[in-house]
């Protein structure tokens, strides 16, 4: 008997909600943005997982440092804006405790006289915090693998496009109405495309999807662009240029692959389009949707991403709205598992990755 989708309740459950918070949001390594969101000393962003408030920084010696959001005198969120450069300081708005950029405390006024005080006793709360092709990566737990390790099989898959060095042409943020798993999924699959993407079809198709991950934390693979185009875009033309260490067989081909749990990667000829996910709420979901060319492209005068951007706004638009309906549709009581088509493998890889991370089954 064939793969049958999840049942409702790990869309819908406050248990299954809790669960996967405690087993994979404070378990995995999580993206936070792009490294180059946060390039000169003292620029930060913050990041929030389940109420927790995190400043990821960038320090005097050019590295990204991540935090708890929580002063340490009488455990005050210090910083409310979302991103912004702190300048050598990071000051609490309470008493003016003030820490460096590694998250030292310099400054607490008034506490000379208190016996025992000492100001090395009082640094910022810590995370792991890794930059790993461009992109800002932390995990809460102090006892999970390396990030090497963890990476390990994908670690790099990307230096073909030099992922690293790409930046963000543009942006794009959707908040979308369905549970972060059904994103997932809707990614992972091209049954849908003829219907739900009749702009894409012709582009890429379905009969020419391959799977290069095909069980775990990683999934998916190529597939191949039509002799009349050279990437996506709206006109088929290159907005960029050939990624120059791409082999040829690479130059006819996008993959799409899914890092578990935050994190959709989609390298094309002349540019990568990247998915940050972030978990809302049980049906909710916010996504970070960034087009990335190398610099110098960018710079170049006349450069336009238009193409690009316009071709994946709509499919992506096409993509929430289908997702939309799924998270309202497995909400339902009548709702039950149905069967995966052979054209969903990497949906019931994906299943099966997730039930084990949450311990429903054996791993
Ligand atoms: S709570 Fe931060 S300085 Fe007092
Ligand atoms: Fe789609």
């Amino acid at each position: 008997m064939g793969a049958k989708s999840l049942c409702g309740k790990y869309f819908s459950s406050p248990n299954f909600y809790e669960q996967e918070t405690q087993k994979i949001f404070r378990k995995e390594w999580i993206c936070v943005g792009r490294a180059s969101d946060i390039s000169n000393v003292g620029d930060y962003l913050l990041h929030e997982i389940d109420g927790e408030s995190f400043i990821v920084v960038r320090n005097d010696r050019m590295q990204v440092n991540c935090f708890y959001n929580v002063c340490r005198h009488r455990g005050t969120r210090i910083q409310e804006e979302p991103c912004g450069r702190f300048k050598a300081r990071i000051a609490c708005p309470y008493h003016a405790w003030t820490y460096d950029l590694q998250g030292n405390l310099k400054t607490a006024p008034n506490m000379d006289g208190v016996e025992g005080f000492d100001l090395n006793d009082y640094t910022l709360g810590a995370v792991r915090c890794v930059v790993w092709q461009g992109f800002v990566l932390i995990n809460l737990d102090r006892e999970s693998p390396a990030f090497e390790e963890s990476y390990g099989p994908i670690y790099s898959r990307f230096d073909e496009w030099e992922l690293a060095d790409l930046v963000s042409a543009h942006r794009k943020t959707y908040d979308i109405g369905a549970n972060w798993k059904i994103i997932f999924q809707n990614y992972s699959e091209c049954y849908h495309c003829s219907l739900v993407h009749p702009q894409l079809s012709p582009i890429t198709s379905v009969t020419t999807a391959s799977n290069d991950f095909t069980e775990g934390p990683f999934l998916g693979g190529p597939m191949i662009l039509s002799d009349a185009y050279d990437t996506v875009s709206t006109d088929g033309a290159l907005c960029g240029d050939h990624f120059p260490r791409l082999s040829d067989e690479a130059r006819n081909k996008v993959f799409f692959y899914t890092l578990f749990p935050s994190l959709f990667v989609s390298p094309h000829p002349d540019y990568v389009l990247t998915h940050r996910i972030e978990r809302r709420s049980r049906n909710s979901t916010r996504i970070i949707c960034d087009w990335l060319f190398p610099q110098e492209v960018v710079d170049r005068n006349g450069f336009d991403a238009t193409n690009a951007i316009d071709f994946w706004d709509v499919t992506n638009r096409q993509d929430w709205h289908v997702c939309e309906l799924t998270q309202q549709g497995v909400q339902s009581e009548s709702y039950k598992p149905g069967p995966y088509s052979n054209l969903e493998s990497t949906l019931a890889a994906f299943d099966r990755h997730y039930l084990k991370v949450i311990g429903e089954i054996e791993s």
